[in-house]
């Protein structure tokens, strides 16, 4: 763009004037750009912030129940519903008093409206229908997976099409990322997701009675403790060994550790609730056959994505995101996959990779920027517990039948 010496000048005037009020560089730049107030609360994490159009974050806040729900061994979801309740409204006000934004400099609110806890999300959007009929804001309804995908583009220029493997408490699925509501679903968990899986080994394990456990997630737990740990001390068979698609099941991984957990109490003639002295075995056993799992059919997916030209030639990406993501063994094992098949891997950090309100705010900026599902203040968004994430391609992978290739998967201590 040219900019003549007039405007130039008179833009610097606006700067100084700025500057006198004492407003930051980062603060002048944002209010040039849109800003998005995202709120997330689908599961156990009541989240909100203020992000603007180049993915800069204003101000965040974001409240936790994992110690409440560590307590009672899993989210029970009137407990989390009420705690959303106690919280969101604090939560909102401090992200947007840390961004220095009123309502009213709001360009939309996008919000979790799927798919989680019924409860979880009712308080979410019922807080920010509220809100945005109050401040007579745009109002963007948000699909938690989704939101989870796209974060990576907040902080690294990934252009469409990327493959996309996305793994939490209360999720499991590959995804081919087309744009921003364009997805396909190549595969998903026929039963439950591998953090959820972790986390009732960690329960089975009292690991909440381990001196370095008691504040962690079952999968952090599970991390922790697999670090000293042997796994070809307990070999457990990877899932779906024969099933060519790539679909997940963790249900049997817990089935077998469990039995090995009951092997393991009577021969050393201890009850359930006391910590096994082959507990950081079994944590490695367990971690490294989730972690072999998914990258088998995450090796499957990239096959299945170049057979079909469906990812670019050059320099095609994985994305790994979601809580379980933040694991590094499995971002190890997954890496040697991308690696071999020259994909690059890349995972957002940790902090975006569980439930935020940041990935909701930027999923919100996404779909502003292109104009997608912005809707007026009156409409009424009903919230949806369960909403499969794009176009189900699970049958064609299946028929595609591709055999993978040895992998030999040695991650150094
Ligand atoms: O994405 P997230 O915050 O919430 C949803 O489930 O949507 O993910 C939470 C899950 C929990 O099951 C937790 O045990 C798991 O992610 N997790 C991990 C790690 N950190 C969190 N699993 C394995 N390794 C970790 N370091
Ligand atoms: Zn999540």
């Amino acid at each position: 763009m040219i900019m003549f010496p007039s405007k130039v000048k008179a833009l610097r005037g606006l700067l100084q004037f700025r500057n006198t009020l004492g407003c930051s560089y980062s603060l002048r730049k944002a209010r040039l750009s849109r800003l998005v107030l995202g709120i997330e609360t689908s599961c156990d994490d009541t989240g909100a912030a203020v992000v603007d159009e180049s993915g800069q974050i204003l101000g965040e806040s974001l409240h936790s129940q994992t110690e409440v729900h560590l307590r009672t061994g899993g989210v029970i979801p009137p407990v989390a519903q009420q705690l959303h309740r106690e919280n969101i409204k604090r939560v909102v006000q401090e992200a947007l008093d840390m961004s220095n934004v009123h309502p009213s400099q709001l360009s939309a609110v996008a919000t979790t409206v799927k798919p989680g806890l019924s409860l979880s999300l009712g308080i979410g959007v019922e807080f920010s229908q509220r809100f945005v009929r109050q401040h007579n804001k745009p109002f963007i309804p948000i699909h938690h997976m989704e939101a989870h995908a796209l974060t990576v583009r907040m902080l690294h220029p990934v252009a469409f099409p990327f493959l996309v493997l996305l793994v939490s408490g209360g999720h499991s699925l590959l995804a081919l990322a087309r744009g921003v509501d364009d997805f396909l679903l190549l595969g998903q968990s026929l039963d439950v997701a591998p953090g959820d899986a972790l986390d009732k080994v960690a329960r089975r394990l009292s690991l909440k009675n381990h001196p370095l456990c008691s504040k962690l997630s079952g999968g952090q737990a599970i991390e922790l403790l697999a670090k000293d740990g042997d796994r070809t001390r307990f070999p457990l068979t990877t899932p779906m060994g024969k099933t060519k698609d790539c679909s997940f099941s963790f249900s049997g991984i817990r089935n077998q550790v469990t039995m090995m957990i009951q092997k393991e109490e009577a021969e050393e003639g201890v009850e359930e609730g006391t910590l096994l002295s082959c507990v950081n075995d079994i944590a490695a056993t367990t971690q490294h056959t989730v972690a072999a799992h998914l990258a088998k059919r995450t090796h499957r997916a990239i096959l299945f994505c170049k057979a079909n030209n469906l990812l670019p030639s050059s320099n095609p990406t994985l994305v790994v995101s979601g809580g379980v993501a933040s694991n590094q063994y499995i971002r190890k094992v997954l890496n040697i996959i991308a690696e071999k098949e020259g994909v690059s891997m890349l995972c957002p950090p940790a902090k975006f990779c569980t439930d935020n309100g940041v990935m909701i705010a930027w999923n919100g900026v996404e779909r502003l920027r292109e104009g997608k599902g912005i809707l007026p203040p009156s409409v009424d968004v009903p919230y949806e517990p369960k909403a499969p994430l794009g176009v189900d391609m699970s049958e064609e992978v299946r028929a595609a039948c591709i055999k993978l290739p040895r992998v030999k998967i040695e991650v150094p201590r």
